[in-house]
């Protein structure tokens, strides 16, 4: 097989962005250019997105046989479905004739995909089940299991959470996730009944990369006085600047990071972040560890990413008129190009609440946290600027790096925490932009392929 000149031209220039990235992540900077560079974007599709564990769905979304939900992993679309005898299936959702994507809709119920285009029909477990004109046009039946839909090879569920890989030889999902699985138990464990979506994810464009979105969520609690600093004074939200003093950062293995708040350190009343006392008191943490513990009811985490997409939400919110929930939202940041991303993000609530509490939750959360929510057009009008950065012919010239030095050349101490007893990594500050570098470093080392996978890198 001959190798293209220009595929060779590519591997070099992405080479050279990739060294470039890893000089400056030693002085804790980063190159504008992986913000917006096709041969970065394709990369990360085929090394990151194409080969680690990447969320698919919550299991509450297809609780019964027959239900199934479209997603992506990466690019790829993909069909989730419960099968009839309840297992969890992560399908190719192009058909093996010609490629026409055989479920057209987002979410629904059905024993089997029919293509429209020549009418193949799987069945929602990705088998073959029908073809039309068989003995006509073929003769004898096609291997119904060789032309079934492509199935992702790994499918495996932490409370609740589904996630697939494209890979057979990558760890276990629970190894994957480490100290982030233990983060992740505790944030939807709290009550033994857990949590369910409060209906399908808000879908919108965002003219931005999906790094800026999962890095933000890591734990930039920088960015929220300024840039949210309207919400405190429309009475929407309170205690905008306190993430900084009151920051808790938890930095675990794999690249992933929450930011906890030492919330009842402002105020005892925070308990669980302030959830109220009908929700507080239905808590049971019986199953939970000292550690697990201590961050629940004292220090939970506000923001949080799961590399290299999914991200956590949970803090308390205003209606505007008096009313108060505490939200949680789970958030999946699709890459679409180098500079654009579209954001799905779910409302949760726990399946103990009664419905019009439910509904005041999902419904408060959408208000601030959906499509049309403040938090989000603040957010996503300022993480618009790093790809045009990244597409400036100006910026590139000067190799233009983002600035991520409130850490190691700060003279703050932000070492770890010797008390903490959990896994990871926590500090006492919510500065430092630690997580922030932690997710970069852990990217770098997924696109230079340098597996097996390693702790915590910063
Ligand atoms: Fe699906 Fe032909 S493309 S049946
Ligand atoms: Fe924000």
């Amino acid at each position: 097989m001959q190798t293209d000149v220009s595929d060779v031209g590519a591997d070099r220039r992405l080479a050279d962005i990739l060294a470039r990235v890893e000089s400056s992540l030693a002085d804790d900077l980063l190159p504008v250019e992986i913000f917006n560079d096709v041969d970065v974007f394709q990369a990360e599709i085929e090394r990151i997105f194409a080969r680690t564990w990447v969320f698919v769905a919550h299991e509450s979304e297809i609780s019964k046989p027959g239900d199934f939900v479209q997603r992506r992993i990466g690019l790829d679309p993909v069909i989730v479905t419960r099968d009839g005898d309840g297992g969890i299936n992560v399908l190719s959702n192009y058909c093996r004739h010609r490629g026409t994507q055989v479920c057209q809709t987002d979410q629904g119920n059905s024993r089997f995909f029919k293509c429209a285009y020549h009418g193949w029909t799987y069945a929602n477990n990705g088998e073959l089940i029908g073809t039309p004109f068989m003995q006509a046009a073929y003769g004898t039946p096609l291997d119904k299991r060789q032309w079934g839909l492509l199935r992702a090879p790994r499918v495996e569920s932490r409370s609740g959470f589904i996630f697939a890989s494209l890979s057979e030889d990558i760890e276990s999902l629970d190894e994957f996730l480490g100290g982030a699985g233990w983060m992740l138990d505790a944030l939807v464990g709290m009550h033994p009944d857990g949590m369910r979506v409060a209906g399908p994810p808000d879908r919108y464009h965002v003219k931005a990369n999906w790094k800026t979105a999962a890095e933000n969520f890591s734990g930039d609690t920088y960015h929220v006085p300024s840039l949210h600093g309207s919400m405190g004074e429309i009475g929407l939200a309170f205690g905008l600047d306190a993430g900084g003093e009151f920051g808790r950062p938890y930095e675990f293995e794999n690249g992933h990071a929450f930011l906890g708040i030492a919330w009842t350190e402002q105020d005892p009343q925070l308990e669980f972040w302030g959830y109220p006392p009908e929700i507080k008191d239905s808590f049971d943490l019986s199953g939970f560890d000292e550690s697990q513990t201590r961050v629940v009811t004292h220090d939970g985490p506000i923001v949080g990413t799961v590399f290299p997409n999914l991200s956590f939400f949970r803090a308390a919110a205003f209606d505007g008129s008096g009313l108060m929930s505490v939200v949680t939202s789970f958030r999946q940041w699709q890459p679409v190009g180098p500079g654009e991303l579209e954001v799905w993000s779910w409302q949760f609530v726990w399946n103990f609440q009664d419905e019009d509490s439910a509904l005041q939750d999902a419904t408060i959360g959408q208000l601030q946290f959906g499509v049309a929510g403040v938090a989000e057009q603040d957010d996503t009008v300022a993480w618009e600027g790093a790809p045009k950065a990244g597409a400036s012919a100006w910026a590139r010239k000067e190799q233009m790096n983002f600035h991520f030095q409130q850490g190691n050349f700060s003279a703050i101490d932000q070492s770890p925490d010797p008390a903490w007893q959990g896994p990871g990594i926590r500090r006492r500050t919510g500065f430092g932009e630690h997580n922030q570098l932690h997710f970069y470093r852990h990217w770098l080392h997924e696109m230079q392929e340098q597996r097996p996978l390693n702790g915590p890198t910063s």
